[in-house]
């Protein structure tokens, strides 16, 4: 019979036999795809990625995100990424040129102000430049925004049902709990 000490003391035995390998296994793991060294990022659209002995590696495509500068509340600058070149994006996910429609031929990079409603929230910038970057003009014009600064009824609640900037924040682009990146002006500097 084993008394209830020598009783905790074997299962604390076992557990200790068991686990360690494990995190000794855990400690000398591989570092992430992403991070080797070698790591082949320049694949053509629809190649597989292949092993040192040229076998199909079916292992998904993790890209490490800790090379990237982050804004002030660690989200990813994306921004930032592409205008340091450290990353490049494709002009499509194919790798074919966009289609381009008559209304995308205009270049304007201006900043839009969009003045707040309440008070206690600071207005907003639009940096065209920002967008432009990634997005053709039609993306946004005329079916997401007018080409006339305050002409869109743009409403909190709206972006937050994924309508107006909330098509792209919250899901593809920056989340909208970081309030001030896009309330960035304070009220009383506005023009
Ligand atoms: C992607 C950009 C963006 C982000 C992020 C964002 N807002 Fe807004 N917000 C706007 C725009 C554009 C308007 C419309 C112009 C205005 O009234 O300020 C707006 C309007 C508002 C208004 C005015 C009332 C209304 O319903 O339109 C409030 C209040 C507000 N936002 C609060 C917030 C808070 C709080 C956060 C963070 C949790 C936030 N916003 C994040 C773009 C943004
Ligand atoms: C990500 C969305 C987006 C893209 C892409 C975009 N715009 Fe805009 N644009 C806006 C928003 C938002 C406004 C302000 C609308 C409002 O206040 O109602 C605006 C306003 C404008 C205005 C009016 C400015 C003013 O001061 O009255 C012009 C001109 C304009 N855009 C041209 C362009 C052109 C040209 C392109 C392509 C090179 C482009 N936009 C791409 C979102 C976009
Ligand atoms: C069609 C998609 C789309 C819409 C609509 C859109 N954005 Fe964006 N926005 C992006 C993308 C993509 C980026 C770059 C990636 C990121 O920063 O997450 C971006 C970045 C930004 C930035 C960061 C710029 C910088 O210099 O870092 C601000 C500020 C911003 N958007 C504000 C707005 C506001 C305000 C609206 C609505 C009036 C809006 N966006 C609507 C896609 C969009």
């Amino acid at each position: 019979m084993l008394t209830p000490k020598l009783k905790t003391l074997f299962i604390t035995g076992a557990a200790l036999l068991v686990c360690a390998p494990v995190a000794l296994s855990l400690a000398a793991m591989d570092p992430a795809p992403a991070d080797w060294p070698d790591y082949e990022y320049n694949r053509a659209p629809g190649e597989f990625k292949r092993n040192k002995y040229g076998m199909i590696d079916p292992s998904p495509d993790v890209v490490s995100l800790q090379q990237l500068p982050v804004d002030s509340y660690g989200f990813v600058d994306w921004t930032k990424a592409m205008k340091d070149s450290i990353i490049a994006p494709r002009e499509s996910i194919s790798g074919k040129a966009p289609r381009l429609g008559p209304e995308d031929s205009e270049a304007f990079s201006g900043d839009v102000l969009i003045k707040s409603k309440m008070k206690f929230m600071p207005d907003v910038i639009f940096p065209h430049s920002a967008h432009t970057e990634w997005l053709k003009c039609s993306t946004c014009h005329p079916r997401i925004f007018k080409k006339k600064a305050g002409a869109t009824p743009i409403t909190m609640t709206g972006i937050w049902n994924g309508q107006f900037c909330g098509r792209c924040h919250d899901k593809v682009a920056f989340p909208t709990r970081n309030c001030f990146k896009c309330h960035s002006v304070p009220r009383s500097t506005s023009k």
